[in-house]
């Protein structure tokens, strides 16, 4: 074993942040009560934020990068797992406030860990990571709040996206008709190949303010893009339509009305990943199960952990597409 761990750290200097890779003495980890040797990492939107300084993502420095992960237990002080283990690392703190999954080792809170439910390899595992994970849960909320598939098309917004595209695979496989909404005409092709019934071209930027309410489309949304799109969405929603809001691509603020609430009885539902180990446990088993993703190969890209800052200017500048997997300690 290699006395020291390579690691991608996040610093800040006179109020600029800068990522490098690096070597960490084992004693460096954070505290934990799960270690880990970590086999592959993500790249999320939220990584190439962090790592770029282009969002306020880090909450103590130096930290690791890597919200997700997966590896092997090493060794554990929790009951629920033990050496050997195969896992996936993701949320709370991992990559944020806590050293996260672009090392070759780590040690975090039993609570951030789950085992890679039978049915999914580890590398399908962290193909889903922190996206396929959300996409999950938008889905089960959406179906909580009565979305079903005989209620009308479902639109999937930042369609290239690594959330979106894992949404439109989910959706699709449990009879959805999905409509893709994409800035990339080129990736039209993917996008169907993923399970879209139709591709859309993204709306443009609303010139003015939406109308209250305008002629309904959607029975229910995906919506990776915050701000004015989703401004834009609201007021197109049928009757007790869902729209679950799941990120800020495209900003934070909106502003809307009352009426598409009132009048068609909208419902926006909040998605937030951080999930107490029982929630968390139910959706990596339907991830395995009833929602198993059927095409986790076109969705990645493996790539060297070399070329991980590569792939963040890619996520940053828009030119990125599914999900790419950083080859850490696998063979
Ligand atoms: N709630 C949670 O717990 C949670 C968990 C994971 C992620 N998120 C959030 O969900 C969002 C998506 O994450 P991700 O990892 O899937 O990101 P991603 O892979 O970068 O996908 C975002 C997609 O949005 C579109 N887009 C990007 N920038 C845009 C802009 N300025 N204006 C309009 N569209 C833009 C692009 O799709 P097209 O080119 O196809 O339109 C892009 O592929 C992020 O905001 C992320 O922070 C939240």
């Amino acid at each position: 074993m290699s006395p020291t761990v390579k690691a991608y750290l996040i610093e800040e200097a006179a109020g600029a942040v800068r990522a490098r890779f690096t070597s960490l003495a084992p004693e460096a980890l954070d505290a934990g009560d799960v270690e880990l040797r970590i086999d592959y990492a993500s790249v999320n939107y939220k990584d190439a934020l962090a790592a770029t300084g282009r969002g306020r993502i880090i909450r103590r420095f130096p930290c690791v990068g890597g919200i997700d992960a997966v590896g092997v237990v090493e060794r554990s002080g929790s009951a629920r797992f033990a050496a050997g283990d195969a896992v996936v690392v993701h949320g709370w703190g991992f990559g944020v406030s806590h050293h996260g999954g672009y090392a070759e080792r780590a040690r975090v809170p039993a609570e951030w860990v789950n085992r890679v439910p039978a049915g999914l390899t580890p590398l399908d595992a962290v193909t889903l990571g922190t996206a396929g994970y959300t996409a999950a849960l938008a889905v089960e909320l959406m179906q909580l709040n009565g979305c079903r598939p005989e209620r009308g098309p479902v639109l999937v917004n930042g369609a290239t996206g690594g959330v979106a595209g894992i949404a439109i695979d989910l959706l699709a496989r449990l009879g959805y008709e999905v409509v893709a909404a994409t800035s990339k005409a080129d990736e039209t092709d993917y996008l169907l190949q993923l399970g879209a019934r139709r591709v859309i071209a993204a709306a443009p930027a609303p010139g003015a303010a939406p109308r209250p309410l305008e002629s309904a489309q959607w029975a229910a949304a995906v919506d990776s893009l915050g701000g004015e799109p989703l401004a834009a969405l609201i007021p197109r929603m049928h009757k007790d339509a869902v729209i679950a809001s799941i990120g800020n691509a495209a900003g934070i603020a909106f502003t809307t009305t009352v009426m598409p609430f009132i009048l068609r009885g909208v419902r926006l539902v909040g998605v937030n990943s951080d999930n107490d180990v029982a929630t968390r446990e139910h959706l990596w088993q339907r991830l395995a199960g009833d929602l198993r993703p059927r095409h986790l190969a076109r969705l990645r890209q493996l790539v060297p952990f070399d070329e991980l800052p590569a792939v963040m200017d890619a996520l940053v500048a828009g030119r990125h597409r599914g999900r790419s997997v950083v080859r850490i300690g696998a063979a």
